[in-house]
């Protein structure tokens, strides 16, 4: 049987990992500076990691939401200390776009709305309702395409009030740092006024925090760089499970829940809970958080320094290089020659890094100086 051609490839096939390290079928080494689109948050098998999967596999893999599951309630708890968000709810699912489908819908349940806003540069999965919020007219399909949902331009806060005037919309949807959109960082201004203007509307503010939570910016969520923004629901997948397909919403305690609102079969499933809570007692333990303020700041500094790179947008481990010239070449050069993976993103111009934040400072060094010898030709 073929398997359906959807995705371009980097010609290596990768058989083994340790932290940042990827081994290719040749025992080449390879450093990941991308983490496998930023879901590797602890670093590859992490003793501690597959320690507690390889635990919990031994005892029960999955039972469905028809009983109880009191690591649920562990894995909750941990991620309500290492949060700060004690009081917000959670509901678990399996993947970010399932995670935005699922906050959409509660919007939408709480206000009696339809309609929604997101942003230019926008992605935020590839369902019927987080693809329509997504700025990318060729994968929305037909049967997703929506009359309601508007996209409108990052950053414009007028634009939002009018369409809040003028429809009737149960939510704004907005990435803590835009992720493929290539690293766009909102401003504090513009969440706090999201937050005044859903607020004012009685729509709901949605943080999608699918790629830039876990503690990947120096924060444990992005929108946690704002002191004071609070929003109605958050979702989160990606680095929660650094590879254990995992994801779900933060919910705000005004939400009230009933049996069957929402649901799943595999959300919250024994295997998965046992990988979020080994992610989350690594990142504590290993202060890895921190570490991704400090070593971000440190590379943002050093490549401020590289005359061929016009900008350098992020925060912590989450961070958008423009070249003066395409990065593709370069990113496969990266590769090719230098056995360094970086990531893509919506613009062509751009390189994305989102390494495990267990990298350290002379792993990031070599990243710099492959990338000056590269730009120096
Ligand atoms: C910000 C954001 N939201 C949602 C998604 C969708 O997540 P998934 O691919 O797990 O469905 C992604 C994936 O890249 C993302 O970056």
């Amino acid at each position: 049987m073929k398997l359906f051609d959807v995705y371009p490839l980097i010609p290596v096939t990768i058989t083994r990992a340790e932290a940042c390290t990827l081994w290719d079928e040749q025992g080449e080494k390879y450093l990941d500076l991308y983490g496998g689109h930023a879901v590797i948050s602890i670093g590859h098998t992490h003793p501690h990691y597959v320690q507690r999967i390889k635990e919990q596999l031994d005892q029960i893999a999955f039972y469905s939401n028809s009983v109880r599951i009191p690591i649920q309630h562990a894995f909750a708890a941990k991620l309500g200390e290492l949060s700060c968000l004690h009081d917000y709810q959670l509901f678990l699912c399996n993947s970010g776009a399932e995670a935005n489908e699922n906050a959409i819908k509660l919007a939408s349940f709480a206000t009696g709305k339809s309609g929604m806003i997101a942003f230019s540069g926008a992605f935020h999965g590839r369902t019927s309702a987080a693809v329509a919020l997504t700025d990318n007219p060729k994968i929305v399909a037909p049967c997703n395409a929506r009359t309601d949902f508007h996209i409108l331009p990052f950053g414009d806060l007028e634009a939002v009030e009018t369409v809040l005037e003028t429809q009737e919309i149960g939510g704004i949807i907005i990435e803590g740092i835009q992720g493929v959109g290539g690293i766009q960082v909102p401003s504090a201004e513009f969440l706090l006024g999201l937050e005044k203007l859903a607020k004012r509307y009685h729509a709901k503010l949605i943080l999608d925090e699918v790629q830039s939570g876990f503690g990947r910016t120096g924060r444990f969520f992005a929108h946690q760089w704002v002191d004071g923004l609070r929003p109605d629901i958050i979702s989160m997948a990606k680095g929660m499970g650094n590879g254990f397909p995992m994801g779900g919403i933060l919910i705000c305690p005004d939400f009230e829940a009933s049996y069957g609102l929402l649901g799943t079969t595999f959300g919250g499933n024994h295997l998965a809970c046992a990988a979020g809570l080994a992610v989350l007692e690594v990142l504590e333990a290993e202060k890895l958080q921190q570490k991704a303020a400090e070593l971000g700041d440190q590379l943002i500094e050093e490549l401020s320094k590289i005359p061929q790179i016009t900008q350098i947008r992020g925060k912590g481990l989450m961070i958008g290089l423009d070249l003066d010239r395409e990065a593709g070449p370069v990113r496969a050069e990266l590769v090719k020659k230098y056995h360094i993976f970086t990531g893509s993103a919506s613009k062509k111009e751009t390189i994305r890094l989102l390494p495990p934040l267990c990298v350290d400072w002379n792993q990031l060094n070599s990243f710099i100086s492959a990338l000056k010898e590269i730009l120096k030709t």
